[in-house]
């Protein structure tokens, strides 16, 4: 996250000038037939501050921050949902370097009654998409995120999506880890 994001930790705040409109996603996975991923909305916030501070407590305080980055211009969220329940979510943004962007992955989130069931993937797998799509018409290099060294469970889940660590310091998360950057470049 930055700051506060797993994308970038303490004091390396993104831009988010690039404003990148995606009006309506949604994913609907064929072996996960009752689950969608669709993009959040105002009714989500209450939902994003409570996950937040259930999962990310070990890295910092992100139980307000999250809904702040919601709230940014140019943040995407979007939310699983399973019949009415929502499950977890995952946040992007874009930011712009050497005339291409990249894409931010700052946060990735299930609930933990939900976890372990596929919908961390699904979710990874829906922005992979909408970056894919958005490269289709605006030059975007890679799709970064950051990871703490000991959240070895969400590492294998990127690793799995060809995400791959970068090398370089990039600082540590208010809980004291790590922070690694982890990279899947755009064809
Ligand atoms: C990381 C997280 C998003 C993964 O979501 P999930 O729904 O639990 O994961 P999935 O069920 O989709 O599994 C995806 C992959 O994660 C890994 N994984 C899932 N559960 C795991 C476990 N108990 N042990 C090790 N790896 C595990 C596996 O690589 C798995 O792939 P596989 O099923 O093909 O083996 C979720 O656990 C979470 O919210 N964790 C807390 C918040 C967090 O750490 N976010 C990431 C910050 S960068």
């Amino acid at each position: 996250m930055a700051r506060h994001s797993f994308a970038r930790p303490s004091g390396q705040q993104a831009s988010y000038q690039t404003r990148v409109e995606i009006l309506e996603t949604r994913t609907r996975a064929a072996h996960h037939p009752g689950v969608l991923v669709r993009t959040a909305n105002i009714d989500d916030q209450a939902f994003i501050a409570a996950i937040a501070g259930d999962v990310f407590s070990p890295y910092g305080d992100y139980r307000e921050l999250l809904p702040q980055w919601f709230h940014t211009a140019g943040v995407m969220t979007f939310v699983s949902q399973s019949e009415q329940e929502r499950t977890g979510y995952v946040m992007l943004a874009f930011f712009p370097e050497e005339r291409a962007l990249v894409g931010d992955v700052l946060a990735i989130a299930v609930a933990p009654g939900h976890q372990g069931k596929g919908i961390g993937r699904m979710l990874m797998q829906h922005v992979v998409t909408v970056c894919e799509q958005i490269a289709e018409h605006t030059p975007v290099r890679a799709v970064r995120l950051s990871v703490a060294d000991t959240n070895l469970r969400a590492q294998r889940l990127f690793l799995s999506f060809g995400f791959r660590q970068l090398e370089g310091d990039f600082g540590r998360y208010d809980g004291g880890q790590k922070a690694l950057h982890l990279e899947r470049p755009l064809p």
